[in-house]
């Protein structure tokens, strides 16, 4: 599974150890940014990577940023994105389960490293049950 990380300065630290995990668990990984502390805009970096989750070069997306708030929001404007900020592993997995989430949001400064990555290992191997889940989905498409 190819999956598209993104941040911005506030989440920089996060993606770096994000992108790190991902990679050595065998995922392919493309970091769209930033790459630096710098401040920058996190929209940017959220159409980045829904660009990517969107024309099927990445099958998914994570998106990071102090708290996650805001690439959600700029996350869920695109059609056909589902973004679903987590903060532990329980939302993370049935994000995948019943609402079929193709962007995972974290925020760097609400939670530490190791929860993080508690909560994209869920993530990444949990999968959508279909049914009357998508059913749900169906209705806001
Ligand atoms: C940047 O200071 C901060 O506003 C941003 O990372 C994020 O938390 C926005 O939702």
């Amino acid at each position: 599974m190819k999956i598209a990380v993104g941040s911005d300065h506030g989440g920089f630290e996060l993606k770096q150890q994000v992108v790190e995990f991902l990679s050595k668990a065998g995922y392919e990984v493309e970091s769209v940014g930033c790459f630096d502390l710098a401040s920058v805009d996190y929209p940017d970096f959220a159409e980045k990577v829904c660009a990517l989750v969107k024309s099927g070069a990445c099958e998914r997306g994570i998106l990071i940023c102090g708290t996650g708030i805001g690439m959600s929001i700029a996350a869920n404007r695109h059609r056909d994105i589902r973004a679903a900020l987590c903060h532990e592993a329980f939302t993370a997995r049935m994000s995948r389960e019943h609402n079929n989430a193709n962007v995972l949001c974290l925020g760097a400064r609400v939670i530490g490293p190791e929860l993080a990555l508690e909560i994209v290992r869920t993530w990444v191997v949990a999968e959508f049950v279909g049914g009357r889940h998508q059913r749900r989905l169906d209705i806001l498409s």
